[in-house]
């Protein structure tokens, strides 16, 4: 069965004083939200352990952005699984394009990456896409292709999801329609073993348009950015209607 997931990247935002104060907020406004649904927060590395324990007891899954292949080492600025599943996370985003762009992240890394969530009961979030140039050029289903045929090696499919997140829409307002989301996300799950991968859309997710997307058959939630940062905002997201 394929899994409904809406999580927030809160990318680098919010200190942990403001990190609480959402979750203060966001956990009273959930009584409508599909039970069967997994919410999950990815928060900065410096709010976890805060998160961590202001979430006891609730619904909602504690998420990174990250996560380094080794248990440890001289890696500065990195962070590894063990100190990730001591606080209590259980997902973590890999792959995200803006690491790929900024941070010199591969998908030899990425598939690294990965391996190394699973291998710590990590499900990690798996992020592909294409640039706007990519997509002008109609290179969509290549690059994608590609992306998902690197960094899938020897990964276990029944511990993944994936985000498809077009570059030109994340951030800008630009929201990828969402018939041709759901027409990507059929080519990518087409292109698996395993059928019952949750495959998320990203990309300028908001208030306005989650029931549009979330009615797509091949949409199996939403990686939202921005719109996550504020709580009233994404408790209207993941009460989708
Ligand atoms: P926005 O929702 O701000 O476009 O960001 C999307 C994203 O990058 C989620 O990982």
């Amino acid at each position: 069965m394929r899994k409904i997931i809406i999580a927030g990247n809160w990318k680098m935002h919010k200190t942990q004083a403001e990190s609480l104060e959402f979750l203060q907020i966001f956990k009273s406004k959930l009584e409508n939200a599909n039970e069967a649904m997994e919410i999950v927060l990815c928060s900065a590395f410096t709010s976890l352990g805060v998160m961590s324990k202001s979430l006891h007891g609730s619904r909602i899954k504690l998420g990174a952005q990250n996560i380094h292949w080794e248990d440890k080492g001289a890696y500065t600025g990195e962070i590894s699984g063990d100190m990730l599943t001591e606080i209590g996370v259980s997902y973590t985003i890999v792959g995200h394009s803006e690491r790929r762009q900024y941070f010199g992240e591969t998908d030899e890394t990425v598939n690294l990456r990965l391996k190394a969530a699973q291998s710590h009961g990590i499900r990690p979030i798996l992020c592909v896409g294409e640039t706007k140039a990519q997509r002008d050029a109609s290179q969509t289903e290549q690059i994608v292709i590609n992306q998902l045929q690197k960094a899938l090696v020897d990964v276990d499919l029944n511990n993944l999801v994936i985000a498809y997140e077009p570059i030109w829409a994340i951030g800008t307002g630009d929201t990828c329609q969402a018939t041709e989301a759901n027409r990507v996300i059929g080519l990518i799950r087409s292109q698996l073993d395993n059928k019952n991968v949750s495959i998320q859309y990203g990309g300028s997710v908001k208030a306005n348009n989650i029931d549009e997307i979330m009615a797509q058959p091949e949409i199996d939630g939403a990686l939202v950015g921005g719109a996550s940062l504020d709580a009233a905002t994404f408790a209207r997201i993941v009460n989708y209607q």
